[in-house]
């Protein structure tokens, strides 16, 4: 039989019951975690959204209660009131902030039954990732699982509060809208009242948010979901959230201020973490030289260095091969990896080769004098000039890149990733923030042979590389930053283009014709001509950012309902099909498919 909450009033959180309540009377709400029977004595341990704590029924003192005790299970919703007591000192549960004490109950009421659940909903339950995404909802109950969404919750608040703070306006943009392009696929949304047309969801408010700077709202942000139809990862989910900002007649550095001031707010309120200001910053063409990527983990040293010069005359097939191909040779040495086994040798060449690179050329410095493949190719003089420049010493690994520079960089960024993991160079606590700074304005894209946009069309080239947009793309430098936190990108903006024939080069440069130019950025491009004040901003991925500040590893331990790898919900099932009558209201016909 069901009973009502009526009369009853919670008075705490079950987490809340300590030492300095002993002898009042509580009344709690939530779910059983756990009901045992100690030969008289029942023990039911109470769980809401704080934690857990013991509740006691004896049948001497109460024998009605505590026969109404048996016929409750796990997961069962109970209203109880009862008076705190301290545990006797062997029952004492020091891993338990309620551990000290125990609620003996009067009042027991049942207010929901609840069927087996399909995993124990307890904070170290051994159940895959689809189970718990199928079931979130109880997944969710488990208060190590819920704590994630507290820091988020606590992160959401004091954005909106430092940017308040700072004279930024909150305003909502359009989610039904033409695409934005930041480099993803759109997702589309067919509009039934113009049959063959289609909505996308923003991948980012990028173009509403330069309109509200030419509307002279002169400050915006929103926390604000972005929507990307691309390959997902781990830091990766399909809909993703954004704190989103933009400012007027402001220069590179004090946005960057403000952003700094954000993130040091953010460390301190949410991990009492003093950050140091300013943060160091890293121009990309350094970052990918001496780190192999534009997002680098500054926690442990590791620099990759170039040596083509030293090896400019090497009879080494391999190297000679790179230097008349106009590539690059780089290496990286990896202090005390003389230890390694062949096998992790073998796997980091195969890594190495995972992506894109012809082999891992490596040298082992040992007493007995230096071992591996290409060893009888150097000189006596390429090895000094090698241990020099790349300070190898007895008991290091020296590994080689020899390939075309972007190649070389990517790899040697994977292996210098993978060796801190096994050399365990990682520390488990510390932050390191840099900021990225002048990127490349575009990027070849070689599977449809034309430049994209490295950031997205909007970014402002450095002044002094206005002249080459023509002629020399490649070299064409960005006034764009991104923020790297411990090797992942969470932030990235840049100052906007304000002048309308800028925009146009730009379009011009990555190939785009006025037709598609006009059908696409018409407005945008109209807009320019009316008064365009300088402006700029910046985007934080509010995802990534809790997902790092929690310790987690993946997006979906801070998105309450995440989808899957692909990108699908197991919960609700989406995405789903539609009714026949409904496609046809939208004047879509679906193929049939042969897969
Ligand atoms: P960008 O594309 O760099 O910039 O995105 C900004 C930040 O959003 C996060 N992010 C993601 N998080 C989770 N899942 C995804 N699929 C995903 N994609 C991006 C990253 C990234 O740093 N409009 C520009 C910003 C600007 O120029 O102001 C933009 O969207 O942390
Ligand atoms: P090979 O001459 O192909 O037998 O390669 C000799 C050694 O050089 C092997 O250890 C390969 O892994 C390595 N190697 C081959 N190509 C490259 C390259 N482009 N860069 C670095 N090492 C390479």
């Amino acid at each position: 039989m069901l009973e009502s909450m009526a009369g009853l009033k919670r008075s705490h959180y079950c987490a809340d019951i300590n030492e300095t309540l002993l002898g009042q009377e509580v009344t709690l709400m939530g779910w059983v975690q756990h009901r045992r029977d100690h030969g008289g004595l029942v023990f039911i341990d109470l769980r809401d959204r704080s934690g857990l704590v013991q509740t006691v029924f004896n049948p001497q003192e109460d024998p009605a209660t505590h026969e109404k005790s048996h016929d409750v299970r796990s997961e069962y919703v109970l209203a109880l009131r009862g008076r705190v007591r301290p545990r006797p000192d062997d029952m004492v549960n020091p891993k338990l902030a309620t551990g000290k004490v125990e609620v003996f109950i009067r009042e027991l009421r049942v207010l929901n039954v609840a069927q087996t659940p399909p995993f124990l909903v307890e904070d170290h339950a051994d159940v895959t990732e689809n189970v718990r995404l199928r079931y979130r909802y109880l997944d969710l109950r488990r208060p190590a699982v819920l704590k994630n969404f507290v820091l988020r919750h606590n992160l959401a608040r004091l954005t909106r509060d430092y940017f308040a703070d700072h004279g930024f306006l909150e305003v909502e943009t359009p989610v039904l809208t033409k695409s934005t392009p930041e480099g993803a696929r759109d997702y589309l949304v067919p509009s039934r009242l113009s049959p063959g047309s289609f909505f996308a969801l923003p991948q980012s408010p990028q173009l509403f948010k330069q309109l509200l700077m030419m509307s002279g709202l002169d400050r915006y942000c929103q926390i604000v979901k972005c929507f990307r139809d691309e390959d997902l990862r781990a830091d990766r989910q399909p809909e993703f959230t954004q704190v989103d900002l933009e400012m007027s007649f402001v220069s590179q550095e004090e946005i960057m201020e403000i952003l700094e001031g954000y993130m040091k707010r953010v460390f301190q309120d949410i991990l009492g973490h003093e950050l140091t200001l300013p943060l160091p910053r890293l121009a990309y063409s350094e970052a990918t030289l001496k780190y192999g990527t534009d997002r680098p983990d500054l926690r442990y040293d590791l620099e990759i260095k170039d040596i083509t010069k030293i090896l400019a005359d090497s009879k080494a097939q391999v190297f000679a091969e790179a230097i008349r191909t106009g590539g690059v040779i780089r290496a990286i040495t990896a202090k005390g990896a003389a230890v390694f086994s062949r096998k992790q040798l073998d796997d980091l060449v195969a890594l190495a080769i995972s992506f894109g690179a012809k082999g891992l050329a490596w040298i082992r410095l040992t007493a007995e004098g230096w071992q591996g493949p290409l060893v009888k190719f150097l000189t006596d003089k390429e090895k000094t000039n090698l241990a020099a420049a790349l300070q190898a010493a007895t008991g290091d690994v020296i590994f080689f890149g020899a390939d075309q520079e972007e190649v070389v960089a990517q790899v040697l960024g994977q292996i210098r990733t993978r060796l801190a993991q096994d050399l365990g160079l990682i520390p488990k606590e510390g932050f390191s923030l840099v900021w990225v700074t002048d990127f490349p304005m575009f990027e070849y894209d070689q599977e449809n042979r034309r430049w994209a946009a490295k950031h997205h069309p909007f970014t402002a080239p450095l002044d002094e590389d206005l002249g080459l947009l023509k002629e020399n793309p490649r070299q064409v430098r960005a006034k764009a930053y991104d923020l790297v936190l411990n090797g992942n990108e969470i932030g990235g903006g840049s100052l906007r283009i304000h002048q309308p024939e800028v925009q146009a080069q730009v379009f011009a440069a990555l190939g785009l014709k006025d037709e598609e130019v006009k059908e696409k950025f018409g407005f945008f491009l109209e807009a320019l001509a009316f008064g365009t004040p300088p402006h700029g901003g910046c985007a934080f991925g509010l995802d990534r950012l809790a997902m790092l500040l929690a310790g987690a590893n993946s997006l979906r331990e801070v998105i309450a309902f995440p989808k899957t790898q692909k990108a699908a919900c197991p919960l609700t099932e989406a995405p789903g099909q539609v009714k026949a009558r409904q496609l046809t209201e939208l004047g879509l016909k679906l193929e049939a498919r042969s897969d």
